[in-house]
């Protein structure tokens, strides 16, 4: 019998991954992996998978299979995982939620639920719009909806805040043709295997967050 959480949280660029991530593994006790994140940081750094990832990154594109599995199951072989895992922008293909499965089944392991959060078009783009993000820790805020409470500044950290260079509309349309094509199928592929949990992905950051947990409470998660 598993005593662990692993959740996976699905949507669109701007539904609020990270947002939600960030308080529904504090509220839960998970260890949140954002594969942008990991791909940001390394860049900040130049280290690592770096100097792959930047152009595929900057053109809206997926980074390669082999270097993002790699690095997510190489992430998730750590101590600090066994209790449990956050997953966001992850996985983002079949190819990658397959790999995900078998690499959890070979220890025993598996996906509970995949949390899909579901926002409208409109509001994905006001979001990515006015987005800005920690260079130190990588948390998002919105010049609107959710300033820091010094200008310019992280709240969490202290660290520099700046707009990401795929948030410009361009890149942002990319985004969005990739995700419907190549990540949006998995909403089916989770359907199928009785994980989906659908939420509504509108409405104030605490809202949306008391959804998700109640919703995995719901399914007597936890
Ligand atoms: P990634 O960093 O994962 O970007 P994304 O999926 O496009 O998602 P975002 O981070 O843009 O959106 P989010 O859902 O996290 O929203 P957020 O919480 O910030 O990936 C970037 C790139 O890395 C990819 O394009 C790819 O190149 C590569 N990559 C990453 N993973 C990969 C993978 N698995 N395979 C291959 N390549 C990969 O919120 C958005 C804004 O809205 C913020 O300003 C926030 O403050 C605001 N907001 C949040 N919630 C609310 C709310 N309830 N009301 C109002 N505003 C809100
Ligand atoms: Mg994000
Ligand atoms: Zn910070």
């Amino acid at each position: 019998m598993r005593n662990n959480l692993n959740i996976i949280l699905l949507g669109a660029p701007g539904a609020g991954k990270g947002t939600q991530a960030a308080v529904v593994a504090q509220e839960l006790g998970l260890v949140h992996i954002a594969t942008g994140d990991l791909f940001r940081q390394a860049l900040e750094k130049g280290t690592g998978v770096a100097a792959q990832a930047k152009s595929y990154m900057e053109k809206g594109l997926l980074v390669p299979d082999e270097i993002t599995i790699k690095m997510v199951l190489e992430r998730i072989s750590a101590p600090d995982c066994q209790s449990g895992v956050i997953f966001d922008g992850f996985p983002r293909n079949l190819k990658q939620a397959e790999a995900l499965d078998k690499a959890l089944a070979q220890k025993e392991d598996a996906i509970d639920k995949v949390v899909y959060i579901k926002v409208s078009e409109k509001e994905l783009l006001e979001r990515l719009g006015g987005r800005w993000i920690c260079r130190k820790c990588q948390t998002p805020y919105h010049e609107v909806n959710s300033p820091p409470k010094v200008w310019g500044k992280c709240d969490k950290c202290g660290g520099e805040l700046y707009q990401r260079p795929d948030d410009t509309t361009e890149t942002v349309k990319k985004r969005l043709v990739v995700y419907f094509e190549e990540t949006a199928p998995l909403i089916d592929y989770y359907t199928k295997a009785g994980k989906l949990l659908e939420i509504d992905g509108e409405g104030a950051v605490e809202e949306v967050a008391g959804r998700i947990v109640r919703g995995l409470r719901k399914e007597a998660i936890r």
